[in-house]
């Protein structure tokens, strides 16, 4: 069962998540990370799933000394670039930059399960949910808007992102936002950059899930064959690293 039992039950009561949250971000911000950790670890264990996934890539990008940035695409509340951070902390990569993309207004669009406006957060709510949880603001750049418009070389420029060994991760849910992220990524990563798919299981339920979602975008990306699978969680997502140029 992918979800635990209490992440179920907040999702199927109206209002509840929203509360949840609200009560978190009241918390003073001297205790605030404190209290997130707890939640994480108590109620909502699910989430460590997916990090054992983030464990090997940040162990891989230790282990070859010369590290990136960290690009998220699909931040929404900030769940897991909180993660990521705290990930980078403890490994003491002080020069990593954090890059939030997303729309901050939702999925742009209908994909089956998943609903055009679904997981709307504005950027208010990001960076205020990731400051309560502990996240070093100065080091989050935000990128607003939806891929199409604000994936391009000139946006590479204007952030000074320039190729190496990043960690990126892709949680956008859709194939035809997942395509338009791998191709902005093709001139930035370098041999060791790897790229986590947190949806790869999302179409777990068709007979054909390499059809569907991010798997179907990773598949028909040129440049797939220059990556081997570093990790996978069988329910969640699926880490691959760079190994040939
Ligand atoms: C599943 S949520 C991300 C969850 C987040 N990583 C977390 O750990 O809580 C998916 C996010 O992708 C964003 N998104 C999907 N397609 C997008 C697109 N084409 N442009 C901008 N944002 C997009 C949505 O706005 C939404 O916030």
């Amino acid at each position: 069962m992918k979800y635990s039992l209490a992440k179920r039950f907040v999702s199927s009561v109206p209002g509840l998540r929203t509360f949840g949250a609200r009560s978190f971000t009241s918390f003073p911000t001297s205790i605030s990370p404190y209290v997130y950790r707890f939640m994480r670890a108590s109620l909502f264990r699910d989430e460590l799933k997916r990090l054992k996934t983030f464990e090997i890539c940040f162990d891989k990008l230790a282990a070859s000394g010369d590290v990136g940035d960290y690009l998220e695409f699909g931040v929404a509340r900030g769940t897991s670039m909180i993660s990521s951070h705290r990930y980078a902390k403890r490994h003491r990569f002080d020069d990593m930059r954090f890059f939030a993309f997303d729309s901050f207004a939702g999925l742009p669009s209908d994909e089956e399960q998943f609903t055009q406006g679904d997981m709307s957060y504005s950027q208010e709510e990001f960076s205020h949910f990731c400051k309560k949880a502990g996240v070093d603001l100065k080091r989050v750049t935000p990128v607003p808007g939806y891929f199409d418009s604000t994936l391009t070389d000139d946006m590479l420029t204007k952030l000074d992102i320039k190729p190496g060994r990043h960690l990126v991760h892709i949680d956008c849910d859709l194939y035809e936002s997942t395509v338009v992220v791998l191709r902005f990524l093709e001139p930035i990563l370098e041999e060791g950059a790897i790229i986590v798919f947190d949806d790869w299981h999302s179409f777990d339920y068709k007979k054909d899930p390499e059809n569907w979602g991010e798997q179907r975008a990773f598949r028909e990306w040129p440049s797939h064959d220059k990556f081997e699978k570093l990790a996978e969680h069988p329910e969640w997502n699926c880490a691959f690293i760079k190994t040939r140029t």
